[in-house]
């Protein structure tokens, strides 16, 4: 598997609490290197933009109520497999379904506030980069 990139955002329930620095060790310790990051707070349309894949399920609106109630740290991550690698350090959706050592497990509230969202495939990471970050500012 070939080096590449994934987004990761860093959700309000854990800008919240202090722990962005917490939950970068372990993307770090799980072999990941964040090459791009900024703290920001997103706007409601920013919020149904990002999220438009999910805008025909309930959970939509509270969502994105959600993920404007507090800053964010988006975050662009590089590995081998980087994609499926921070899903594995991510943990599953529910907090109470992930296993144990991986962030939602770790950090997450519930199945809203999970503390983190990684992209879910290659060509999506590739649009959610581009959703946060401008050319100059992944060159690094
Ligand atoms: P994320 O990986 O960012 O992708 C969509 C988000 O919707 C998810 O994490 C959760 O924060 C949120 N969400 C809220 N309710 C649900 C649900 N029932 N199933 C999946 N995702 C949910």
């Amino acid at each position: 598997m070939a080096v590449a990139r994934t987004l990761s955002i860093i959700k309000p329930d854990a800008t919240a609490r202090n722990i962005t620095g917490k939950i970068n060790a372990l993307l770090e310790e799980g072999g990941l290197r964040i090459v791009a990051q900024k703290r920001l707070r997103l706007t409601k349309a920013q919020a149904q933009a990002f999220y438009d894949v999910h805008r025909e399920r309930a959970f939509y609106d509270e969502l994105c109520e959600y993920m404007i109630s507090g800053p964010v740290v988006v975050q662009v991550l590089e590995g081998e497999d980087a994609v499926q690698r921070n899903r594995k350090i991510m943990g599953a959706t529910n907090p109470a379904s992930a296993d144990e050592g991986t962030i939602r497990k770790a950090f997450g509230q519930n199945v809203q506030e999970n503390s983190v969202h990684g992209s879910d495939s290659p060509e999506n990471a590739d649009k959610e980069i581009r959703f946060f970050f401008s050319e100059i500012e992944l060159a690094g």
